[in-house]
């Protein structure tokens, strides 16, 4: 089997141009640019990357955004007051507060306090509700970016087995929902799952959102099945690397010469060798995910300013 590769990143750059499009036809009504805040709270390093580059798509996009940085001391109260001086904001259609927050914020007050209409991460619970009755609801985006990859790639899923490996609230559980909605035959797995890979080996399309470097290995895939990696792991052993990699030099060399390579959750030869498509770690869900955020947020403000 030679398998072909999901590219997230030419996709992800096309819904992006479609958002810039959209933002320029608002631009020539005489109306004002979709607004994104994004909070970030603390120094988890990963988080500061991924907020730098949501800024800068924001940029690309024509859409205004303002980062707001909150001290890792900071108290559920604070963090509640930023979000409510933001709801406020007429200028402001996008709320994302990046996860993982510090251990003594309370997650769940303040995605509950961000206004539902200006969700654009889909993590309110009334999105959350919105999304499992099949009502119009902002989608997290990590999952909406995949439904969007295979939907532009071609692959059906109607009556088709998937199986979710991983049930995050950001990840694994709305990705089964959105697999349902176009009906699929969902099955949800974790790390509690018995004969984990005999229930991975039925899946067509198998999703993997575990956090585990490699855990899916040849015995996990149907030979012929969509694979699809949400995995970043960082790997810093050039023995792991190997085995990660076969004979591909370069990641090997990366490790050598960089450090570390990333790698997603699933064995990248597995997928080479078994998969009929297949997502690539880097540039498979990530450049997805950062492109659904912007496209949420042109949503938003479309409805916002009744356009
Ligand atoms: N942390 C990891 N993924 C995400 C995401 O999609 N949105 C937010 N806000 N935080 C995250």
């Amino acid at each position: 089997m030679t398998a072909q590769i999901l590219d997230g990143k030419r996709i992800g750059a096309q819904i992006r141009d479609e958002v810039a499009a959209g933002v320029e036809l608002l631009r020539a009504r005489g109306l004002r640019p979709p607004g994104l805040a994004a909070v970030l709270v603390g120094e988890n390093p990963a988080s500061r990357v991924y907020v730098a580059s949501k800024v800068k798509a924001c940029a690309e996009a024509g859409v205004f955004s303002e980062k707001i940085e909150m001290p890792q001391s900071s108290t559920t109260a604070e963090v509640l007051a930023r979000v409510e001086a933001l709801n406020r904001r007429e200028d402001i259609d996008g709320i994302l507060v990046q996860l993982p927050l510090p251990p003594q914020v309370d997650e769940g007050a303040v995605l509950s306090l961000i206004d539902p209409a200006k969700d654009v991460d889909g993590f309110h619970p009334v999105n959350v509700g919105r999304l499992v009755l099949g009502q119009p609801a902002f989608e997290p985006c990590t999952p909406a970016g995949i439904m969007q990859m295979l939907r532009r790639s071609g692959v059906r899923l109607q009556g088709k087995r998937a199986v979710v490996v991983g049930r995050s609230h950001i990840v694994g559980k709305p990705m089964a929902l959105l697999l349902l909605r176009e009906h699929a035959t969902v099955t949800i797995c974790h790390s509690r799952t018995q004969d984990l890979p005999g229930v991975c080996r039925e899946a067509d399309v198998l999703v993997a959102a575990i956090g585990k470097a490699t855990l899916i290995t040849h015995e996990f895939i149907r030979p012929g099945a969509v694979v699809v990696d949400v995995g970043m792991n960082r790997i810093t052993n050039p023995e792991e690397a190997a085995r990660a990699f076969g004979g591909d030099e370069a990641r090997i060399r990366q490790v050598r010469e960089k450090g570390s390579t990333l790698v997603g959750d699933v064995l990248p030869t597995a997928m080479w060798e078994l998969a009929s498509l297949y997502t690539p770690v880097p540039g498979g869900v990530g450049p997805l995910t950062i492109a659904m955020l912007l496209s949420n947020t042109l949503k938003s403000a479309k409805i916002r300013l009744g356009a």
